[in-house]
């Protein structure tokens, strides 16, 4: 059976956070230049992204926040989306976890797996946290990783050795809400029996030892090697799809359970938003289908293993045919971390003036393929103002300039010569190259081959000299500008997944529509084609223009920033805020920070309580100035009614008054 669909998907980011560099060249950039490439190759190519919402990560995020897990995800889903869309990520439909689709099509998939009897109940002992009365469940508590020792081991995984973990088997576990030291109580959950599908797990993997990448492949069978052990698959939490199974009421699954099955989902929507809405199966359910997964490298074993064996479980769907498992990009010598602020984040690209098509460039020059890569300044100056100005953006330019100047703007006629067609030859060898590489996902070498291609367009320019020529043997010249200009409607198509938007301003500046892989040996430019807004491709970077950038993509807004609570003007105005000044002050009984103020404001005279007994004493308030909230409603504190409050700024454990700098009289109003 030949496979003529594909549908590509990349890992779905959690949105708890503003996506850097690092995500976007581990996952979301290769994925998109596959699911480019295979539209370009002629492949029915659907490419499915969405937001992981679930999870502990989300919660504990929200949590420290003081948002609902909801809010949080709803904000940060709008800044992926946003920032997705302006890189070009071309995806067909980016849904979300939280969507009904979801959690309609996570219950049926659970139940599947269930009548097949491959779901069992078991006990666990899970850290419950004392103070902060609830059970922690995986990134809840942290502790050190029984196998390799990294002191900051969440409770499902290792973050160093990717090892997957349960939370007891962490030393010296901690509670991340509080820090205290959980105990261990019982708790019913379910399992997904992975034991039970080791051996048509391990025969699966054999069967990707020539299509998966070396280490993919070898990662996969050292877990199996090890055996695999029953895998919880439900949790302790609020946020998350319901388990559809009575008795489980509080529970919800595992965020690695439903985040994968949003990989369906997606394809759910997509088909809806289409029309078709059968069309998903068309995927997931006919071996006419290829399903590939581009995930970072702390996902290969969730997506060789667990979801795998899901898909076993259940038995209606295919299963992947690639995983794509990607290193990690750092950051001038050190890890991408927004906390260190360290890193460039996507959220200002939009803003810093430099067309996203350059950012995919060196990014994809920056995809860590095979190990980790590293973003340095310096030298994506230099690859751009080298590849992309000097040569690509070079030739493609004197090129049509040439064109433009001297062949009245119009492609020229000629007879080729045989080396002449040699040329356009070689350039149909590039491509099939190329189609070699992008199919074993080398996207890197995959753009180097169209780099390749302008190289050797400049080199025949140089030679051949068609500014001598056009006036010594103009049908020479022309021949030469007629290969040139097919030459650039190569690259062009071959630019396309990598470099789309300059792809298409190499159509439009040549009068063409961008065609497909197949066209590179099959069409050629009609002569006469009329050339359209002649104009360089790519700006040149300057050093002041890196520092530009530098400056405004660093930047990031912190998570405060994001949720502090705005008020309009209308709101603020209802607050009626009013010198007073304090007539007389006593001790509360009973609490030492308390005190009852009577304060006269203009000529009214009220009472209000106030926190400021452990920084000031009664008598060194009397006669003082101070502001008040005149129109707060009147409350009972202690016992004693309180008719206003006072305004003053702490900062931890220091209080100090709010005064005015003048005298002014009580009553005045503050605006
Ligand atoms: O590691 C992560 O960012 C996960 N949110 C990836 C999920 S991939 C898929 F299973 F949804
Ligand atoms: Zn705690």
């Amino acid at each position: 059976m030949v496979a003529t669909k594909r549908l590509i998907t990349c890992a779905l980011p959690y949105v708890n956070n503003v996506p850097h560099i690092g995500n976007i060249a581990g996952s979301h950039l290769p994925a998109d230049i596959f699911a480019r490439y295979c539209r370009l190759a002629g492949y029915e190519t659907v490419f499915i992204g969405g937001s992981d919402e679930h999870g502990t990560p989300t919660e504990v995020a929200a949590a420290k926040l003081g948002v609902k897990p909801r809010e949080l995800c709803d904000r940060y889903y709008e800044v992926h989306r946003r920032i997705y869309e302006w890189l070009d990520i071309s995806y067909d439909n980016f849904s979300r976890t939280s969507r009904r689709v979801h959690h309609e099509t996570t219950a049926e998939f659970f139940k599947k797996i269930y009548e097949n009897g491959y779901v069992t109940e078991g006990t666990l002992r899970l850290p419950y946290c004392d103070h902060d009365r609830r059970f922690l469940p995986d990134r809840y508590v942290e502790g050190i990783c029984p196998s390799c020792g990294y002191a900051s081991a969440r409770g499902d995984q290792c973050e160093s050795c990717s090892t997957l973990l349960n939370p007891d088997e962490l030393k010296e576990p901690k509670c991340v809400l509080c820090g205290n030291t959980p105990v261990f109580k019982e708790t019913k959950h379910l399992f997904l029996k992975l034991d039970k599908l080791e051996p048509e797990l391990k025969r699966w993997i054999e069967g990707k030892r020539r299509i998966w990448s070396q280490q993919v492949y070898s990662m996969a069978m050292g877990w199996i090697k090890e055996g695999l052990k029953p895998r919880c698959i439900t949790r302790d939490l609020e946020w998350g799809v319901k388990v559809p199974i009575p008795g489980y009421e509080d529970k919800v699954f595992y965020v690695w359970f439903d985040a994968p099955i949003g990989y369906i989902s997606s394809t759910k929507e997509w088909a809806q938003k289409i029309g078709k809405p059968q069309e998903w199966r068309q995927y997931w359910q006919s071996d006419k289908a290829r399903i590939y997964h581009f995930i970072g490298k702390d996902n290969i074993p969730f997506h060789t293993i667990f979801w795998p064996g899901m898909l076993l479980a259940n038995g209606d769907y295919s299963l992947p045919y690639r995983v794509a498992g990607l290193q990690y990009l750092n950051y001038e010598g050190g890890k991408i971390s927004k906390s260190k602020e360290w890193g460039i984040f996507c959220e200002n690209m939009p803003n810093a003036g430099l067309d996203s098509d350059i950012w995919r460039f060196y990014l994809t020059y920056l995809i860590p393929e095979t190990s980790d890569t590293e973003w340095k300044w310096r030298e994506f100056k230099e690859r751009v103002n080298r590849e992309l100005v000097a040569n690509l953006g070079n030739f493609v330019y004197r090129t049509l300039s040439f064109i433009k100047n001297n062949f009245q703007g119009e492609v020229p006629d000629a007879e080729l010569s045989r080396e002449d067609e040699e040329v356009l030859e070689k350039s149909g060898k590039h491509a099939e190259a190329y189609e070699g590489l992008m199919e074993s996902i080398r996207l890197r070498d995959g753009l180097r081959k169209v780099l390749e291609v302008a190289d050797m367009g400049n080199k025949l320019f140089q030679e051949r000299e068609p500014w001598k020529a056009v006036k010594e043997d103009r049908e020479r010249a022309a021949a030469t500008l007629y290969v040139c200009a097919n030459l650039c409607y190569d690259i062009a198509i071959l630019l396309s997944p990598f470099l789309p938007r300059s792809a298409a301003r190499i159509c439009e500046q040549l009068g063409v529509e961008l065609g497909t892989l197949n066209d590179i040996a099959n069409q050629r430019i009609k002569p006469g084609t009329r050339l359209r807004n002649v104009s360089p491709l790519f700006p040149k970077l300057d050093d002041a223009t890196l520092e530009k950038l530098r400056k405004i993509t660093t930047r990031v807004t912190k998570f405060e920033e994001m949720f502090k609570k705005r008020v309009s003007i209308d709101e603020f105005a209802k607050h009626d805020f009013r010198i007073a000044e304090i007539v007389s002050a006593e001790k509360i009984q009973g609490a030492d920070r308390l005190l009852k103020l009577k304060v006269r404001v203009g000529s009214k005279e009220k009472q209000l309580v106030a926190g400021i007994g452990g920084q000031y004493s009664p008598v060194e308030l009397v006669g003082k100035r101070i502001v008040v909230l005149d129109n707060l409603k009147p409350a009972v504190i202690r016992g004693v009614k309180s008719e206003g409050m006072l305004l003053a700024a702490v900062d931890r454990k220091r209080i100090s008054l709010v005064v005015p700098d003048k005298p002014i009289k009580s009553g005045s109003k503050i605006r």
